[in-house]
């Protein structure tokens, strides 16, 4: 069943999705070649906590961290660990936050340092769709119509996209329905709604669509080892329009700071 939220409970989600982007801005000046991804981790956790919220993939279902990392290859629900980030990677940071009683989910896929320009326009072409999925996210459309325009935008450009992994509705629980996949047909599915509460995050490889999920029951990697690129909004529908809760602004400003 669908939860659809008040307006009342809508703008209680913009804290939580408010908290979620100054996250990863802050996440995003740690970002860099030496720095392993315990230590955003860390970062992650106490930023949060010190702004009255709490890291909601601690401890759910057993998950370890606060942050998803997802490294090169890793598609998403990779742990932190020892590893120091290398020039040339890019690494996804996925995290939710819960503030008030609800929940705020982002992700954003980082390059460290200087980065193979093919695996760049992977990241473009990522974030491009998912920018295109929100602009078919309208009242009165379906969710597979956001589903299809992510997947024609992605494959038309030569890359896949991966099927096992989708969004999901979001409010007080971190996992609500509608799901919604970043590929299939249009004209089906629920029909988005006032009070809908979404998030839509494009999960695109450079080579095949296929995963593995390792023996730690958690990572998600591309079979083939090739590059995989995530970025993720928190979306409400209010008032017949889309509103966009979450925001990159953080982290566009965080990175256009370090290089002045
Ligand atoms: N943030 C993830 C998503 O976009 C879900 C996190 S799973 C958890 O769906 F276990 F890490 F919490
Ligand atoms: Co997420």
């Amino acid at each position: 069943m669908i939860y659809l939220k008040t307006p009342e409970e809508i703008s209680q989600m913009r804290p939580a999705a408010d908290l979620v982007s100054r996250t990863l801005g802050e996440v995003a000046r740690w970002i860099a070649p030496g720095v392993t991804t315990l230590k955003l981790d860390t970062i992650a956790r106490e930023f949060i906590r010190d702004n009255g919220g709490k890291p909601a993939c601690l401890g759910y279902e057993g998950f370890p961290a606060t942050l998803c990392i997802e490294v090169n290859e890793t598609v998403v629900h990779g742990f932190p660990s020892n590893y120091a980030l290398r020039e040339g990677d890019i690494i996804g940071i996925d995290t939710v936050v819960e503030k008030d009683g609800f929940m705020g989910d982002s992700c954003y896929t980082f390059a460290v340092g200087e980065v193979d320009p093919k695996v760049m326009q992977l990241c473009r072409t990522t974030k491009e769709s998912l920018y295109v999925g929100i602009e078919a996210c309208r009242p009165g459309h379906r969710i597979g119509d956001i589903a299809n325009a992510i997947q024609t935008y992605c494959e038309h450009r030569g890359y896949s996209v991966v099927r096992e992994m989708c969004g999901h509705g979001i409010g007080r629980g971190m996992h609500e329905s509608p799901e919604v996949p970043n590929y299939g047909r249009r004209g089906i599915g629920p029909v988005i709604r006032n009070g809908m509460c979404i998030r839509i995050e494009p999960m695109i490889n450079l080579g095949s669509r296929n995963i593995v999920i390792e023996r730690d029951g958690w990572t998600c990697r591309t079979k083939d080892r090739k590059p995989s690129a995530h970025y993720e909004h928190t979306l409400a529908v209010v008032d017949d329009k889309v509103e966009i809760l979450t925001t990159f602004d953080y982290i566009h400003q965080a990175i256009t700071d370090r290089f002045i």
